[in-house]
């Protein structure tokens, strides 16, 4: 979809829950998600980047449990890792926040006020898994048993093994409690229920102009269609936003996380000194385009959930939902339990983080699953970033630094131009269709064109050919230097830190991460004193 232009883009990343380490399947939202902010950047848009850590819920008090320690303790750690993986990964968020934060309360507890001042929400008593041998109720993922719907092994609020659907409390089959491991029984408690079955036809019409990937609209119409539940916003815990008026209740942690989004925004002009309704403009009248990106697992929460929410209290909509497959490892659902996962921490342990960032997209369309493995990891750098990418820049920049010095003089030529042209829509083109893996394809490509120019004009030859033909060879040098600083501005969002690299080798100036698309067309300036180059990957050995 093509978003305007003229309005500024508010592009948010799914928050992670801070219970645990991250690991590649994390990245799979975050990484495109900064692909595309800085690909929208190059294109003239105006765009802020924010997410933050998900400090709430029982994923987050089950681990403090497990390990002896305060909810507090385990969030610090882990949002501290967190910024810290981002940070190395390149991953540029404007502001990460914490969902803790005293703007998130205050938030959360506004729009929960207004959806109750708006008559959509109710008072009910209803029945709670409940522990006999730990004397206590199992809200959520203390709580596991069968998916009612498709019969897969499922948590207390979530299908995560099978259809992905989101689970009320009392709905699971075969409760169990995730502490004892006892069979759980049913005990009555009063909460508070959201009236989201009124929001169908609301909802049905949201989903109809959504824009993003057609998963997102497709997943969630179908769950609207077939029968909305009210939903119970409540929890019995004491870790969370307290619900308004309720010191023994908070809100289910899918209400506060995605308040979230709106927190940050705040959180982020007021840092950057822009006045106090600064983000109203964002989410509450209509002045900007909100894109989120998250995993296939969350679309029930952001699009049936959150635009429900958001229209009960009068806040803006979100305009895109950008879902991404799930990464498997070998065919297996990522698992922490049965050891089937991969940590970024380890991986950056052995590779530089730009073959993960490329890796994520080049091996899979982001609608689809990847299934991660040594092998395809090694695959891809070996013979893409190594065979084409690498060998073109070093190839080339040893060849003009050996025989020239500098860059060349000579004529960029129509036939070098209009496949930077081409390259260049077909770039933009992905990216609006939220298609990472055509984009990095596209420019591949250029570069295989690169190598294969290089190759045909033979510029060894015309070096020992008297002066014009040093002159015909400064000339193809100049053209696929041309090619490589394209390769270079187009590739950044993908590998900001070895484009940086990159750049540097071309002896450019300015700023490889703030250029903009029409610096494609801008001849390379002749004269320019290069330096000696460095190969930019090293191959991959399993
Ligand atoms: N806290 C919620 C999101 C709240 S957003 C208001 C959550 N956290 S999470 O830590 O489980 O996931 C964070 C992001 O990583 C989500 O976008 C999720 O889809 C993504 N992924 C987590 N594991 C994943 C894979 N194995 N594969 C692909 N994406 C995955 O959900
Ligand atoms: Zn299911």
């Amino acid at each position: 979809m093509n978003i305007p232009v003229e309005k500024p883009v508010l592009v948010t990343s799914a928050l992670p829950y801070v219970n645990g380490y991250c690991h590649i399947g994390h990245l799979r939202t975050y990484v495109p998600a900064d692909i595309y902010v800085r690909m929208l950047r190059k294109m003239g848009y105006d765009v802020k980047f924010v997410s933050g850590s998900d400090t709430h819920g029982t994923p987050i008090v089950l681990s403090a449990e497990a390990q002896g320690v305060t909810p507090d303790e385990v969030i610090t750690k882990y949002h501290a890792h967190f910024k810290q993986v981002f940070k190395e990964l390149h991953v540029d968020f404007d502001y990460y926040g914490r969902t803790d934060s005293e703007t998130n309360h205050r938030r959360t507890n506004d729009i929960v006020t207004k959806l109750i001042e708006h008559g959509h929400v109710y008072k009910q008593s209803m029945k709670q898994a409940f522990c006999t041998t730990c004397v206590r109720f199992l809200p959520d993922r203390y709580v596991e048993g069968t998916c009612p719907y498709c019969g897969e092994s499922a948590r207390g609020d979530e299908c995560d093994q099978g259809c992905g659907k989101h689970l009320e409390p009392g709905e699971i089959l075969e409760p169990h409690c995730k502490i004892c491991g006892n069979e759980a029984d049913f005990k009555d408690q009063e909460h508070f229920f959201f009236k989201l079955s009124s929001f169908t036809d609301f909802l049905l019409f949201y989903l109809d102009t959504l824009g993003g990937t057609l998963n997102a609209r497709n997943y969630a119409k179908e769950w609207v269609k077939k029968e909305l539940r009210d939903w119970c916003i409540t929890r019995s815990l004491e870790w969370g936003v307290k619900f308004p008026g309720r010191d023994d209740l908070v809100v289910y942690v899918w209400v506060d996380a995605p308040i979230g989004y709106i927190s940050f925004t705040e959180e982020l002009l007021k840092a950057r000194g822009e006045d106090e309704r600064a983000w109203r403009r964002y989410w509450k009248e209509d002045k900007a385009t909100i894109v989120h990106f998250i995993g296939t697992d969350i679309i029930y929460h952001h699009c049936i959930f959150w635009p429900a929410m958001l229209k009960g209290a009068g806040y803006s909509l979100p305009a895109v939902v950008v879902a991404s497959g799930m990464v498997k490892i070998d065919g297996k659902t990522f698992s922490k339990t049965r050891g089937d996962v991969v940590w970024v921490t380890e991986f950056l342990e052995r590779f530089h983080p730009d073959t993960l960032r490329y890796y994520l997209v080049a091996q899979s369309s982001h609608t689809k699953e990847l299934d991660f493995s040594w092998q395809s990891f090694a695959m891809r750098v070996n013979k893409e970033l190594v065979a084409i990418l690498g060998n073109l820049v070093y190839r080339v920049l040893s060849f003009a630094y050996n025989n020239f010095g500098v860059v060349p003089d000579g004529v960029i030529a129509d036939e070098v131009v209009a496949k930077i042209e081409k390259t260049r829509e077909e770039v933009i083109s992905a990216t609006e269709d939220y298609e990472f893996k055509k984009l990095v394809d596209a420019v591949m490509k250029l570069a295989d064109f690169g190598n294969s120019f290089f190759q045909r004009e033979e510029p060894w030859h015309l070096i020992k050919q008297g002066d014009q033909g040093r002159e015909r060879c400064g000339e193809i040098i100049k053209n696929v230097l041309q090619l490589i600083k394209a390769i270079c501005i187009l590739l950044e969002p993908v590998m900001p830190a070895k484009m940086e690299e990159v750049w540097q080798q071309l002896s450019m100036e300015g700023d490889v991460h703030t250029v903009q698309l029409d610096e494609l067309f801008v001849s390379i300036e002749s004269g320019k004193a290069l330096k000696e180059p460095t190969r930019l990957f090293e191959k991959v050995e399993l």
